[in-house]
């Protein structure tokens, strides 16, 4: 009788999958970092909050295509709630999302406590002014603060050759570029496109607060915008386009649009026409979840 024991295909999952290491200290990591360094091996760097989803796992498989060892933070970052938000409630499985970073090919988890990351004393705090007094800086104030305070220590942390952050957040992934720019952070800041669900629903963590029917219309929150978008192309006054949107968004069950605007997608200005990149950005509730999306015009 033959035996014959088939070799996974190439390109699999499960080629992907190595040894991974979990460290929970800083000085872990950085030996971690260290001993790579000496290998000359080029180093990424992917922070997460967990809760995981096919969007973080993009910006993994984007940083393995760049550098040789990937290394995804898992912090829940208690500084950008602030205390009527969702820390407590914010989904954590850890043993879930260790097994999804070793399926993607990470090397290395960072999984630092509180203590280890605001020690007892730990009083400095970033703040990245005007990317962070609009949208999102307007309805959560501390969150933008506390965002970049935790990926600045990360990338000070890590000193990767790039670090990759989602589209999703646009927002935040501009003040995070502007940060490295601004400390001279010598980290690439790499943004990745926004993985969607069937119906456009931007993947994210929190989706998990919407219930059945409040899913069934939550795509609607990116045919919106999308329509915004094609609107201002086609010339349509942005604010007209805006307030078609809201009135749509408000008629499928959203109750509270923050903000629905198209905006100069570098300075967060009022949107100056062609010539300029523009970028419409949303931010509405339904149910007990806030959603956030943005598109390019
Ligand atoms: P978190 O919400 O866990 O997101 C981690 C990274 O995944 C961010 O760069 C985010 O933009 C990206 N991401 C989330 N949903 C995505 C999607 N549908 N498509 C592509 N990328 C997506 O953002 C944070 O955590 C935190 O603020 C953090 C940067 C880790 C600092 O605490």
């Amino acid at each position: 009788m033959e035996l014959r024991i088939a070799a996974a295909p190439k390109n699999s999952e499960a080629d992907c999958e190595g040894h991974m290491e979990t460290v929970t200290t800083i000085k872990g990591m950085r030996s971690v970092v260290a001993g790579w360094r000496n290998q000359e091996a080029t180093v990424g760097l992917v922070p997460t909050m967990g809760g995981l989803h096919d969007g973080h796992i993009s910006l993994i498989e984007l940083a393995r295509k760049r550098v040789d060892r990937v290394i995804a933070t898992l912090f829940v970052n208690p500084a950008q709630f602030s205390p009527n938000e969702d820390f407590d409630a914010y989904p954590r499985d850890e043993d879930t999302d260790l097994r999804l970073f070793k399926k993607a090919g990470v090397d290395l988890v960072f999984t630092p406590s509180i203590d280890e990351m605001y020690p007892p004393g730990h009083v400095s705090r970033v703040h990245v002014q005007e990317l962070s007094n609009v949208m999102e800086g307007e309805y959560r104030p501390q969150f933008f603060s506390g965002v970049a305070t935790v990926v600045g220590k990360l990338l000070i942390q890590a000193m990767a050759d790039i670090a990759v952050f989602g589209e999703k957040d646009y927002q935040q992934l501009q003040i995070i570029r502007r940060m490295a720019r601004d400390f001279d952070i010598p980290t690439e800041i790499l943004g990745a496109p926004t993985v969607r669900e069937d119906d456009g629903l931007a993947m994210s963590s929190r989706n998990r607060y919407l219930k059945a029917t409040e899913r069934s219309c939550a795509g609607k929150l990116y045919e919106s915008i999308s329509n915004v978008a094609k609107a201002v192309r086609r010339g349509t006054d942005p604010m007209a386009a805006c307030s078609d949107a809201t009135h749509f968004l408000t008629e499928e069950g959203f109750h509270k649009i923050e903000y629905l605007r198209v905006l100069d997608a570098e300075t967060f200005r009022d949107y100056q026409g062609a010539g300029r990149p523009g970028r419409v950005f949303v931010a509405a509730w339904l149910g007990k979840a806030r959603l956030i999306d943005n598109i390019a015009v």
